[in-house]
């Protein structure tokens, strides 16, 4: 079950009993199962991700650099094995920019090594290196969101900062802290009066089964509404401030996100309330510009919208919720242009969403 210290959840991370085996939380089952889940081929990896036990930009990634740990444990050629791998597991979900980031990054790690055992101890080291450096940028931007929690508290008064968030953005989509829930809870922490709008992001519910789910975890205060219920707190003032996560952010500052965030970008803009992105510098695109005509939108499988999970009679169970004579389409995520988006909140700091503002927190990729 959870740990009883939050500074000790993980979402995925080697089986103390047995290094040949990678264990996730099994996401699809939250929150009415809390099943660990053993990946013990590079091909359950590509599984995890694609029918998502795990999902969430970042745990992507490092659940890719396990599964390619995993792929330098199989039989015969190491280096055919994990380069077999690592064309699978890029092709398993499109939009988040982690995964090929992460795949990358342990291919790159690899070039320096001489033998197979060389490659599995590599491959290793850097599947945890993502997953600990990973936590360190959740708390990067943890810091720097407190900052804005913070002075709409102290503008309230000490009154309740309300904020809203969509998708889950949280604990569960990256190793520890989440992103978009990372000032959150370093707020609570610091005794800042806070609570959560958690939009409930249909078709797949991450809002009400899982946001909520670690949000009352946490015991953060927060209240499930609909995913069309935004526009409406925001014309009545219950709406102080909008964070949500990011899959890819192009370098000029165009977020892809959960399907419905452009919606909540545009209602949020109506209003005048600030909407952040909270952006690990992992999902940033640095090869694109142009988000609604560049980064590629996945589509699922319509089951997914024609289909709810839940509870009946104590049984976790799928309920079928329309007719079978209707077309369906589900689109997973949208692009919210730049020009509506508030700042980012990155593990360096907060700028604005634009290439002057990424470029000036990472001088390093001017010349990319
Ligand atoms: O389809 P999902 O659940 O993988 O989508 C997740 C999101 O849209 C998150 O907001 C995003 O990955 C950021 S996670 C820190």
């Amino acid at each position: 079950m959870l740990p009883e210290n939050a500074e000790d959840f993980r979402t995925i991370w080697l089986s103390p009993d047995d290094a040949s085996v990678v264990q996730i939380i099994d996401q699809r089952l939250l929150p009415h199962e809390y099943r660990i889940h053993d990946l013990r081929h590079w091909q359950d990896g590509v599984v995890a991700i694609s029918e998502m036990y795990v999902r969430g930009a970042p745990l992507i990634g490092a659940t890719a650099a396990w599964s390619l740990y995993l792929a330098s444990l199989g039989n015969g050629d190491v280096a055919k094995g994990i380069e077999t791998a690592a064309e699978a597991l890029v092709k398993s979900r499109p939009t988040a920019v982690n995964l090929v980031w992460a795949v990358n990054r342990v291919l790159e790690r690899l070039k320096t090594a001489n033998s197979a055992e060389e490659m599995i101890a590599l491959t290793r080291e850097e599947a945890e290196n993502i997953c600990d450096e990973d936590i360190e940028i959740s708390r990067g931007i943890g810091n720097h969101g407190l900052k804005l929690i913070e002075a709409i508290s102290e503008k309230k008064n000490g009154d309740t900062v309300n904020v809203l968030t969509h998708c889950n953005a949280g604990s569960l989509a990256t190793i520890n802290w989440g992103t978009a829930t990372a000032p959150i809870y370093f707020a609570q922490q610091k005794g800042i009066k806070v609570h959560v709008w958690v939009d409930e992001t249909r078709p797949r519910n991450q809002g009400s089964q899982l946001t909520a789910w670690e949000l009352a975890a946490n015991k953060v205060p927060h209240t499930l509404i609909v995913d069309n219920a935004g526009g409406h707190l925001m014309q009545h003032e219950m709406v102080d401030m909008v964070i949500t996560g990011t899959d890819r952010t192009t370098r000029c500052g165009d977020v892809a996100n959960k399907i419905g965030t452009y919606l909540k970008a545009l209602a949020a803009h109506d209003n005048d309330i600030p909407f952040y992105v909270a952006l690990p510098s992992t999902t940033i695109d640095w090869n694109s510009r142009d988000g609604v005509a560049e980064i590629p939108i996945e589509e699922r499988d319509p089951d997914e919208v024609t289909n709810i999970y839940g509870v009946s009679n104590g049984e976790t169970t799928h309920v079928r919720t329309i007719g079978s004579d209707t077309p369906v389409s589900n689109y997973a995520f949208d692009v919210t242009p730049a020009r509506l988006v508030t700042g980012l909140i990155t593990e360096r700091g907060l700028c604005a969403a634009s290439e002057d503002g990424l470029l000036g927190l990472f001088p390093e990729m001017k010349s990319s």
